[in-house]
């Protein structure tokens, strides 16, 4: 089979290197193409990256020499993995969408529009026929898919098998989110060195809004919202990678803590995905009682899977639990990927 050329848009960034890095002799792409903005422009990728590699020792030998570009729907490639900063996100995605990309975004700033899906793909790959209706609305040749955010992400997969077999009513999450979670250079040492910060702009209602859209049913009309209450605090901590997120559940059905712990540990990919990317269990449940942490699990099931564990009675709700996940690689990187596979494997990419 010949492989499908990709594009990363925002290639200098935390998530751009992760991609890089992830996409590294993967089996259906092969990436052709680097872009970021003007002050990266015009140098190969290995000269603008030289202080500012971050996400393994080394980068991979195929991205060096390639030069990096502008970000105009010129590049020569199939599909765009774009992990731009938000604030120029919109009108570059929309411009490749236009242009006749397929545009698999990590960026915020499409992922509630009613006709672009935010995908999920263990939980709610049917979205992506939304695409349909985008281009016959927009008049788009090409489309644009996003994922969700970072601890969206994971929530969500930590959600999902118990959604299937309780049903669920409330949620209550703080997270304590990772350094890496803000960019490169993101939050200034001296400011979050021995403290933690009670703010991280947008996040809260991205964590409260975007679920509903992602665990909702697919009509004629476009995406039938859930129905979950969600409550939201979102922390900056001093953990390099790795978000972790103290949640409490209300469910509809009763349930005992093995019931609860057994929908976690049983919980598989449907198989029929047959993604390259997709981890056969994307829950990973840890009983020792100190666990999950960053140090320790943050690279569990190659950063795709959501490690939960410390499930115990709550007195307000039913159930809390502590989820920890990688914030660039599902959070970000691994999950743009794993929608870009989505969409070859459901022929959008022909
Ligand atoms: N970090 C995470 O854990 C995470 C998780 C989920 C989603 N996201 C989202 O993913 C995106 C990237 O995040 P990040 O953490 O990688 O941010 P980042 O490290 O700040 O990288 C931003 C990227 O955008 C490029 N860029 C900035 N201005 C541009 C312009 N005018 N034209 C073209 N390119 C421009 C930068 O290129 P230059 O280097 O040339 O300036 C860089 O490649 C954001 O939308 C973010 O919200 C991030």
């Amino acid at each position: 089979m010949s492989k499908i050329s990709v594009g990363i848009l925002g290639a200098t960034g935390m998530v751009g290197q992760t991609l890089v890095r992830l996409l590294e002799d993967h089996p259906w792409f092969e990436v052709t193409e680097l872009a970021a903005s003007d002050r990266s422009a015009g140098m190969n990728y290995e000269r603008v990256m030289k202080d500012r590699w971050n996400v393994s020792s080394q980068i991979p030998e195929y991205a060096r020499p390639l030069k990096v570009k502008e970000c105009t729907p010129k590049l020569n490639c199939d599909i765009v993995l774009s992990a731009l900063d938000s604030g120029v996100a919109k009108e570059i995605e929309e411009n490749f969408a236009k242009s006749g990309y397929a545009v698999s975004s990590n960026a915020k700033n499409h992922r509630m529009d009613p006709d672009i899906p935010l995908l999920i793909p263990e939980i709610n790959a049917d979205h992506v026929d939304l695409i349909k209706k985008q281009q016959k609305k927009r008049g788009w040749a090409g489309f644009i898919v996003t994922d969700p955010n970072c601890s969206t992400i994971h929530m969500c997969l930590a959600l999902k098998p118990l959604f299937d077999r309780f049903g669920l009513e409330k949620v209550f999450v703080t997270t304590m989110q990772a350094l890496s979670g803000a960019g490169y250079p993101g939050v200034s040492s001296m400011d979050i060195v021995d403290n933690v910060i009670p703010f991280i702009n947008d996040e809260e209602d991205k964590v409260e809004t975007e679920p509903n859209k992602i665990f909702g049913t697919l009509t004629e009309s476009g995406i039938k919202a859930a129905v979950m209450k969600i409550s939201a605090q979102c922390n900056r901590v001093a953990v390099k990678h790795g978000h972790t997120e103290c949640v409490s559940v209300k469910l509809s059905k009763k349930a005992d803590e093995e019931e609860v712990i057994d929908a976690f540990e049983s919980f598989t990919t449907d198989r029929s995905l047959n993604l390259p990317s997709s981890p056969l269990h994307p829950v990973v449940y840890l009983r020792q009682d100190n666990r999950p942490q960053p140090k320790l699990d943050v690279n569990e099931g190659k950063g795709m899977v959501s490690v939960v564990g410390r499930l115990r009675k709550c007195n307000i709700l039913d159930y809390k639990f502590v989820i920890l996940g990688h914030n660039l690689v599902r959070g970000a990187a691994g999950a743009a990927i794993l929608n870009a596979e989505l969409l070859k494997s459901r022929g959008y990419l022909e």
